[in-house]
């Protein structure tokens, strides 16, 4: 049995409705703080925090586990700068008493979502899993934490863990059952729509003025069922005895703001209300991935390389879900 934490938030729920569809028997562990009921696919669903060592315990009482897929974590980069207290607890202290209790029941994987963020201002891009790992801010930081413990645990306890870094998850499930729904919304793809969605008068980009052909930021928007896709990739591994190891996990090409806006605008059939607002402390001007090493080692290959494509999966689930999930009225 497979044991994925936030299962019910946004790339989790992905995972698990990828995991069903290959037959793995999937346990939800969600505190619902940003999860939806409706974004389950179905799985057993424990709603408790994974700091909650008597929820934890029971779990692992209740249910063979095999390998926990950690997503439950703080994802907000600027309230990170804000709060770094509520980020180191959330992201680095929670997974300590997580692997804890895995440790206690002897659950040997786990795979573990880490981010760009670990990377800091790029010094080359495509960034690889030999970029140096500078993180800028404490949401980066407490994700670089878990890394090192990874490796740690590996040494001490043989927990063998695989770290995917995401860039930029975006799209939504093609079949549009699930998606993407996030209060307040940070991420570019759903703030666009939901303009274009009339849900916001208008949007700011911030900043044109950076080194790039059209002055806006530079992204790596990479599709949720793709990082799915890749963590049944190291599921796999894993239960073939690979070792702790990190991928990149990117599309190899980037887009600007600009350009994401005229994808939708495209897609949608609506012109989008935009303005240029100032830059945004911290925002590095072009952050790419490569992904060479995932797909040389795993066999990974991306579904979804066309950003129109991955466009069009969410643009399908805001049109058919405008308010998201109905679990908020
Ligand atoms: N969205 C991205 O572009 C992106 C990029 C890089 C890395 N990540 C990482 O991927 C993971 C998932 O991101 P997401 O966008 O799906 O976020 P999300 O907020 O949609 O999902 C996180 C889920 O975890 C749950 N959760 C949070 N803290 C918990 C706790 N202490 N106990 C139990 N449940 C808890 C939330 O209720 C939510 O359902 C995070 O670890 C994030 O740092 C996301």
């Amino acid at each position: 049995m497979i044991l994925v934490t936030g299962g019910l938030g946004y790339i989790g729920s992905h995972c698990v409705k990828q995991l069903k569809k290959q037959g793995e028997e999937v346990i939800i562990l969600d505190n619902l703080e940003f999860g939806h009921l409706g974004a389950g696919s179905g799985a057993k669903t424990y709603i408790g925090d994974i700091r909650d060592t008597d929820i934890t315990r029971k779990i692992f009482k209740e249910n063979d586990i095999e390998a926990v897929l950690h997503f439950a974590a703080y994802t907000s980069v600027g309230e990170s700068v804000q709060n770094p207290q509520r980020y180191y607890k959330q992201n680095v202290a929670k997974t300590i008493a997580l692997m804890e209790v895995m440790n206690e029941f002897d659950c040997k994987m786990m795979i573990f979502s880490s981010t760009a963020a670990t990377f800091g201002e790029p010094k080359f891009v495509p960034i690889d899993e030999s970029h140096p790992q500078n993180p800028k801010n404490p949401y980066g930081a407490s994700k670089l934490m878990v890394e090192r413990i990874m490796k740690d645990y590996e040494s001490a306890y043989g927990l063998k863990s695989i770290a995917l870094r995401y860039f930029n998850a975006s799209g939504a499930d093609p079949e549009g059952d699930i998606g993407e729904d996030h209060t307040p919304e940070t991420h570019l793809i759903p703030i666009i729509i939901q303009q274009a969605l009339g849900q916001r008068d208008k949007i700011t980009v911030f900043g044109d003025d950076y080194d790039t052909p059209d002055g806006t930021c530079i992204r790596d928007y990479i599709h949720v069922n793709d990082l799915a896709k890749a963590h049944l990739l190291a599921l796999k591994a894993l239960r073939n005895g690979h070792a702790t190891d990190f991928y990149n996990m990117g599309n190899q090409t980037g887009f600007s703001v600009l350009e994401i806006i005229k994808a939708v605008e495209e897609i949608a059939g609506v012109k989008i209300n935009y303005e240029i607002g100032p830059r945004r402390a911290g925002d590095p001007a072009k952050l790419i991935a490569t992904s060479d090493k995932i797909e040389k080692e795993l066999g990974y290959k991306a579904d979804f390389p066309k950003v129109t494509d991955t466009i069009a999966t969410a643009w399908n689930w805001h049109k058919k879900h405008p308010h998201g999930y109905e679990d908020k009225y």
